[in-house]
């Protein structure tokens, strides 16, 4: 089996992530890497045995033998690294958000586009079979429609700095939301309102770090978001996730009393909802667990061997990067937007 030969760009968290997932991979190889931390480039090479390894990714992305690189950068970072990569002939992968500004994602696409390159943005939630369930049990219809899907958490928020900076991570309400604006398109069709409040209880940060919004589907289905990274180390706040109809709600792990669950379920096999329909309707909904990063990665590896599109494009990211900046913009002006995408 002819080698995929892969390079990883950003040796932080998502790097070593991913890269646990690719060598777990007979028809692919970890050939290179960059980081501009000499430390954290050396743990990665030593740890993945990687051939190349530069401090300036210009360098790796002109090694002949990479065929694709993961772009796993602070998120400000994507749009100058994928730009590179398409003119230097190379398969792409990129995390989310595609980028900062909807300019740059635009000419990202476009580059990608005119180099024949693969371009496919890590909303890893398409490939969860958790959410993927939930998405199911609604488009069936079993909770009626149109439903209402409450996304309500709070935590400290990520560990790098670059992720409380507007410019370069753009807080929860872009950063980690951004999986949600795509699943709910993907679930529920076109966003055509938003609102939102926003605040930051964090000193010294730039970004937006608390929020709620209200997006508005034209299929009338509506997601509610409220999130905040803003709270003190140690602290951790309820998480309350349910998609409710007319006919009845979808409750998420976390939220309903686990010692419930039949003991026929085999819980390490099997994720379980809990479904209250009418009355004493009860009913648990499992589905079969998975390693999404795995089935992720495993996507755009295949996409490039049998050269197919990957199902996730530069387009859906563009997308979601408008519903996020939206929301910012909603909770900034205190007024509805209207965007229709
Ligand atoms: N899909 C998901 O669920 C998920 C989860 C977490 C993060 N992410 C995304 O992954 C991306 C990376 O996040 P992370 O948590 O790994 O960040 P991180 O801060 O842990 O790692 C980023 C790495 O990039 C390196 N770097 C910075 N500038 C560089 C440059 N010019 N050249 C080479 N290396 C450079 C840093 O030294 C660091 O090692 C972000 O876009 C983030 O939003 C996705």
């Amino acid at each position: 089996m002819e080698k995929i030969h892969l390079g990883i760009i950003g040796c932080g968290g998502m790097g070593f992530h991913h890269a646990r997932s690719l060598s777990k991979m007979k028809n692919v190889e970890i050939t290179g890497a960059s980081d501009v931390d000499p430390e954290k480039l050396k743990r990665f090479t030593q740890h993945y045995s990687v051939k190349y390894s530069f401090v300036d990714y210009a360098q790796l992305l002109d090694i002949k033998e990479i065929d694709a690189v993961l772009i796993c950068l602070p998120t400000f970072l994507h749009y100058p690294a994928v730009i590179l990569a398409a003119r230097k002939g190379k398969h792409i992968f990129c995390e989310k958000p595609i980028a900062m500004k909807i300019e740059d994602a635009e000419e990202m696409i476009k580059v990608c586009r005119e180099n024949n390159v693969k371009f496919m943005i890590g909303f890893v939630r398409r490939f969860d079979n958790f959410w993927g369930k939930a998405r199911e049990v609604i488009r069936e219809g079993t909770l009626g429609r149109p439903v209402v899907w409450h996304d309500i958490r709070s935590s400290t928020g990520a560990s790098s700095s670059w992720y409380f900076d507007e410019e370069k991570g753009g807080g929860p309400l872009i950063d980690g939301a951004v999986h949600n604006y795509d699943f709910g398109h993907y679930t529920f069709g076109k966003v055509k309102r938003v609102y939102a409040a926003t605040m930051t209880f964090k000193k010294g940060i730039s970004a937006i770090d608390t929020g709620s919004a209200i997006l508005e589907y034209s299929s009338g289905d509506q997601h509610i978001i409220s999130w905040s990274w803003g709270l003190p180390q140690g602290a951790l706040g309820a998480q309350l996730i349910d998609i409710i109809g007319p006919k009845g709600a979808l409750i998420f792990p976390g939220c309903f009393d686990e010692a419930k669950i039949p003991r026929s379920i085999d819980q390490t096999q099997y994720g379980v909802f809990l479904l209250n329909l009418k009355g004493e309707g009860k009913e648990w909904i499992k589905w079969r667990k998975n390693d999404m990063f795995f089935d992720e990665l495993k996507h755009f590896i295949d996409c490039i061997v049998d050269d197919k599109e990957p199902c996730v494009s530069g387009e859906d990211g563009k997308r979601a990067l408008e519903i996020g900046l939206a929301v910012l913009k909603s909770g900034r002006t205190g007024l509805p937007i209207e965007i229709n995408v």
